[in-house]
């Protein structure tokens, strides 16, 4: 489906903001670990949540809905789940990476697969903690799905985690909580800590530091309710069309304020925007609301350092570098390179077609602003995050804007472009 998009004078209003991917994906998985039925309510309804649910259903959990509450009948910490399948992950890196950590250590085998953008990319850096664990795969070129896993019995481990990334130090966990013995991942665990958080909720005892985390083997997870905050990498989008169009006025409620999770807003802040937030819960996920008005941007820098906390957000952080005052410099995302597409592949070329000069680097970009943008054919790579970027790109850009195959974006937001027309009304 194509999608053709025009300038808008301002967006307005208090639109819903779906559910929080990472979330949804874990509260369905612990839930179907856990003994006895978990209740997950607000969960996101978006096509890759579907993938965790679908794969874990063919393996033989009971999943139903009602109304906003799904509820998962867990298989309980002695049960494993049905062996011989082929799972298809679809487009969603964190079904299959944290599935492999599930699957590692169960008397099953199963095949993981997944769409043309997910066989493509790496997951030796899952399997590789996972293999000094015990664990046996067969990766197609060592490195990609379709994969096998022959679970088996896994041991403890200490692994220093060279990767930020959430969802190779979940996959760890995972796998962690059926070997024997204590398993501790140091190194780079300052990614998103939603399985950290929601571990202990579910009757898991661990140990938490900045420097390590320490998981004790042959824990049972007990079913609780997970209500899902609305996504903050969804919101971002609203905060930063609000943020370039003049006179704009955004109020969104019940958005997770995770720290490890509001490094768009806190960089936007740095660039001048008007961003204020509340926090309304704590437990187990800071929940608040968030206020966004108009506010001229400025240029500003992104470190190696504060990228896991906005890694979705980055394709977004181009397009609004294009309408700050000065130079915006992001480095230390190479792991984009590696996405559901390569973003910063994706986000020079469009650029360029809508008229912008960038400077791109194999982790990261430049770019002087402000820019005019003019309307252009956007090549989504299938991408729900560039096609989303794109269209906010595509309000404040002359003429004319086309999204190429902009179904993608229910991947994460089945809404986004009815509740683009209501904000822009
Ligand atoms: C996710 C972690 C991030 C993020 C992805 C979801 C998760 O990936 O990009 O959209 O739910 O754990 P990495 O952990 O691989 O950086």
């Amino acid at each position: 489906m194509k999608k053709i998009l025009s300038k808008v004078s301002k967006i307005s209003g208090k639109p819903i903001i779906p559910g929080d991917k990472s979330i949804s994906h874990r509260g369905l998985i612990l839930g179907a670990l856990a003994t006895g039925t978990s209740e997950v309510i607000d969960i996101l309804e978006g096509e890759d949540v579907q993938s965790t649910a679908k794969c874990l259903e063919l393996l033989g959990v009971e999943i139903k809905k009602s109304g906003n509450k799904t509820f998962i009948k867990g298989i309980g910490d002695k049960a494993h789940f049905k062996s011989d399948l082929v799972l298809d992950c679809g487009n969603s890196g964190t079904t299959m990476r944290v599935m492999m950590g599930v699957l590692a250590g169960m008397p099953i085998t199963a095949t993981l697969t997944g769409d043309s953008s997910l066989i493509k990319r790496p997951m030796k850096r899952v399997s590789a903690p996972l293999l000094q664990m015990g664990a046996q795969f067969k990766l197609t070129n060592e490195n990609f799905a379709p994969l096998e896993v022959h679970g088996t019995k896994l041991h403890g481990i200490q692994y220093d985690l060279k990767i930020a990334s959430a969802q190779i130090k979940t996959a760890i966990m995972m796998a962690a909580l059926r070997a024997e013995g204590e398993t501790t991942i140091t190194g780079e665990i300052g990614s998103r800590d939603h399985t950290e958080r929601l571990l202990p909720h579910f009757g898991v005892h661990l140990s938490v530091t900045e420097e390590k985390i320490t998981v004790r083997g042959g824990q049972s997870l007990k079913a609780n309710i997970v209500k899902i905050p609305g996504d903050p990498s969804t919101a971002a989008f609203w905060i930063g069309a609000a943020s370039i169009l003049p006179d704009s006025d955004i109020e969104m409620a019940n958005i997770s304020l995770n720290p490890t999770r509001i490094g768009f807003m806190q960089a936007l802040k740095r660039m001048g925007a008007q961003i204020e937030f509340e926090e309304t819960e704590s437990h187990p996920e800071p929940v608040g609301k968030i206020r966004v008005k108009f506010k001229e941007l400025s240029g500003g820098e992104i470190t190696k350092e504060e990228v896991p906390s906005l890694i979705d957000e980055i394709p977004l952080i181009a397009i609004l570098a294009t309408q700050a005052r000065g130079t915006t410099i992001v480095r230390g995302a190479e792991e984009l390179r590696v996405k559901e597409s390569d973003r910063l592949l994706a986000v020079a070329t469009n650029l360029q077609k809508m008229g912008c000069e960038i400077e791109i680097y194999p982790d990261g970009f430049k770019i002087e602003g402000p820019q005019k943008l003019h309307g252009a054919t956007i090549e989504t790579f299938n991408d729900h995050r560039i096609a989303m970027a794109f269209s906010i790109a595509a309000l404040v850009a002359s003429g004319e804007t086309t999204i190429l195959d902009a179904e993608c974006v229910a991947v994460s937001y089945p809404n986004f472009y009815e509740t683009l027309t209501e904000l822009s009304k």
